[in-house]
């Protein structure tokens, strides 16, 4: 299987879906155009497609909770909006493109962001969307991003990440911080997956580890890629994190010993899918692509 294929595959389902989604009028237009300027602009969709690849490696057909993966999208959109707000890391450029509250006002940013939050729930509590999926594995899955999105998970890691601007870094500050604010939400990404699938207790058991190992992964990257990586690449402001003095992996490891983590971790994560068979593959490469990425 070749991953860039699937990759690409998977992507083009969730972006079609959020470009409907958002394409019938809502009054006021331009919170609607706040939203979509936001949510088109680009982004590697890895959340939604973590639930796919999820989803398929327990058995299931893509197509068929593209809803539920997609809702993914629109939180995850919404948390980049208020992360890059003047209040909070106060950046301009974001996936390409000046930040939303550079385009719209900061007013309109954090409604866009609420309004994305917000939806995200609506829609997957709305039973229209779901065909094949029972009522019971929908209510799992909006639990557990309740939980990975609030106090509980993002929101909670958000503001000790505010919080621990300008702190000499600790190691149990920094993992709080990174497992909170990234890693939660990946993994309740891939358990989603798993869960609408319906698999058994082992297989969650497993695509949590390999969800807690790839997320963690995955902010330790984008640490490093904010230290090594391009601004035209990245589609988003190199040097950020030193700029507002964050806690970060190479601040208290340094690049070496954050890579040889970051590489820790990846192997952990694919260790953890080996009662998989090769239906997981898709999960496999994503881990190790995670290695390679340069955006
Ligand atoms: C950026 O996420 C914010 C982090 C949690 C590290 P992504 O790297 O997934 O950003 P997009 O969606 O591709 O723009
Ligand atoms: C943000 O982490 C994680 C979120 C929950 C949005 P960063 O602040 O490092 O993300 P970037 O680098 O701005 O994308
Ligand atoms: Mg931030
Ligand atoms: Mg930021
Ligand atoms: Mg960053």
């Amino acid at each position: 299987m070749d991953i860039k294929t699937y990759l690409k595959e998977r992507k083009t389902l969730v972006d079609s879906f959020l470009e409907s989604y958002f394409s019938s009028p809502l009054t006021p237009k331009t919170l609607n155009d706040s939203m979509v300027y936001s949510l088109s602009a680009g982004g590697k969709r890895i959340r939604p497609v973590l639930c796919l690849a999820a989803y398929e490696a327990c058995g299931g057909k893509a197509e068929d909770i593209i809803p539920y993966a997609s809702s993914l999208e629109f939180i995850h959109t919404y948390s980049l909006i208020h992360d890059d707000l003047p209040a909070m890391d106060n950046d301009d450029l974001r996936r390409g493109k000046p930040t939303n509250h550079k385009v719209f006002g900061e007013g309109m940013a954090i409604l866009a962001g609420d309004g994305l939050l917000t939806e995200a729930f609506y829609m997957l509590s709305n039973n229209r969307q779901s065909s094949s999926i029972q009522p019971a594995a929908i209510l799992k899955v909006i639990r557990e991003i309740a939980m990975a999105s609030g106090i509980h998970g993002m929101v909670g890691g958000q503001a000790q990440d505010l919080l621990s601007e300008d702190a000499e870094p600790d190691e149990e500050t920094l993992a709080f911080i990174h497992r909170h604010k990234t890693a939660a939400l990946i993994t309740a990404s891939v358990r989603s997956g798993g869960l609408l699938a319906g698999c058994g207790d082992e297989q969650i058991f497993r695509l949590t580890s390999y969800g807690e190992n790839i997320g963690l992964a995955f902010q330790v990257i984008d640490d490093i890629l904010d230290v090594e990586g391009e601004t035209e690449v990245l589609g988003k402001p190199k040097g950020s994190d030193e700029k507002k003095k964050k806690m970060t992996y190479p601040k208290l490891y340094g690049i070496e010993r954050s890579k040889e983590k970051a590489k820790e971790l990846i192997d952990g994560a694919i260790e953890a899918l080996d009662v998989f068979d090769e239906k997981a593959e898709p999960l496999r490469a994503i881990a190790r692509y995670m290695l390679e990425r340069k955006s």
